[in-house]
């Protein structure tokens, strides 16, 4: 109990933080009953939700990038700066420089910090692969408690674990779980509680975009969880999308999950293609969320085009030239309406 309230406590107050400090850069609030905030971050703000971006640092010295964050948004994530290989180059050496920057960053303009991804199959450094057994569950258990004990109080939720689920809705088949078992994500939840009591703990994923297979499959697993007392706070929804992606359960699979009390995060937002289709499919998500009490808030999976892991599909919210796409209005639209 006194963790959960000390994780609220964290969150109201990134909160009222990252929306003073939007008010104060920009967003606009009309006179009359109906209101329009000129931001994302703002307008999310007034919905008592955050609109976050995933950030690289090494793009924080373009002005337009920093200018497009600082105006926009009221969350970041590292998009790879926070990952095992990134903090844990040799075992039980830590490097924190990208993460720190981003954190201090975050700080200095009022916004909130997601924590991603303390455990996945990919992007883990090359002493971690080669470990087998007992071994490889300490260095898992190693790794979150360096990491997330670094970051103790500064994050709002973290990714604990990633991608641990396949299609079919059985165990990816990765190095964790062939030498760990059933019972690493469970550990892995343990070794975070223990290491940031304050932050919220979730299971995040791809491909859980509607009551298929795999949501099946992680929807039991936060059941078995409460069931037996394992912390998990949110689960996150990566919503890596296409524009005809099918989006008819995508809304009630995030309020299933909410009715199971835990929290609902729109973690990786990006849809492939241009124009009204894109737009259309960034609305329909963005009203998902915002019809869902305990969807807190989306985060798109970087500014710009220019700098997308799948830039050639043009799928955020701005151009390459930080203009604004018609999905950025559509999103805002949706935002401003709720
Ligand atoms: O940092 C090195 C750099 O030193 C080197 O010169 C360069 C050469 O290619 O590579 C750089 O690392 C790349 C890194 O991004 C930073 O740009 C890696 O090769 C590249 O694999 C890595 O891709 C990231 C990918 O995760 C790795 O799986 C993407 O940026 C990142 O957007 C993506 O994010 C994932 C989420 O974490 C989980 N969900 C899916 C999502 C998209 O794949």
């Amino acid at each position: 109990m006194i963790k959960l309230s000390s994780k609220r406590r964290i969150i109201a107050t990134v909160a009222a933080t990252a929306a003073a400090g939007l008010a104060a850069t920009g967003a606009m609030l009309f006179a009359g009953n109906a209101s329009a905030a000129e931001t994302l971050g703002a307008s999310a703000a007034e919905n008592g939700r955050y609109f976050g971006a995933a950030i690289a640092p090494n793009f924080l010295g373009e002005q337009a990038y920093a200018d497009t964050l600082n105006a926009e948004f009221n969350s970041i994530v590292a998009e790879n700066a926070m990952k095992w290989d990134a903090t844990e180059p040799a075992q039980g050496q830590f490097n924190f420089s990208g993460g720190d920057e981003l954190v201090a960053y975050a700080e200095e303009h009022g916004m909130a910090v997601r924590g991603h991804t303390l455990v996945w199959h990919a992007q883990q450094p090359a002493w971690a692969q080669g470990l087998t057994g007992q071994a490889l569950h300490d260095a898992m258990t190693g790794h979150i408690e360096g990491v997330a004990s670094h970051y103790q109080g500064k994050i709002s939720s973290w990714d604990v674990v990633n991608e641990a689920f396949e299609w079919d809705g059985s165990r990816r088949q990765s190095n964790l779980q062939i030498q760990l078992g059933d019972g690493w994500i469970e550990d892995a939840f343990r070794a975070a509680e223990a290491a940031d009591p304050d932050a919220k703990l979730c299971y995040n994923d791809y491909g859980t975009d509607g009551v298929n297979a795999k949501s099946d499959a992680i929807y039991d697993m936060v059941v078995d969880f409460q069931a037996r007392g394992v912390p998990i706070d949110c689960v996150g929804f990566q919503t890596h999308l296409s524009s005809d992606s099918d989006l008819s359960s995508y809304q009630e699979n995030l309020q299933r999950f909410a009715d199971l009390g835990v929290d609902v995060e729109i973690t990786e937002l990006d849809v492939g293609g241009s124009g009204s289709a894109q737009a259309g499919v960034f609305r329909t998500v963005t009203e998902a969320c915002l019809n869902v009490d305990r969807c807190t808030g989306i985060t798109v999976w970087g500014i710009t085009d220019k700098y997308s892991w799948r830039g050639e599909e043009t799928p955020l919210l701005f151009d390459g030239n930080y203009q604004k796409k018609e999905a950025y209005t559509a999103v805002l639209e949706a935002l401003n309406a709720a």
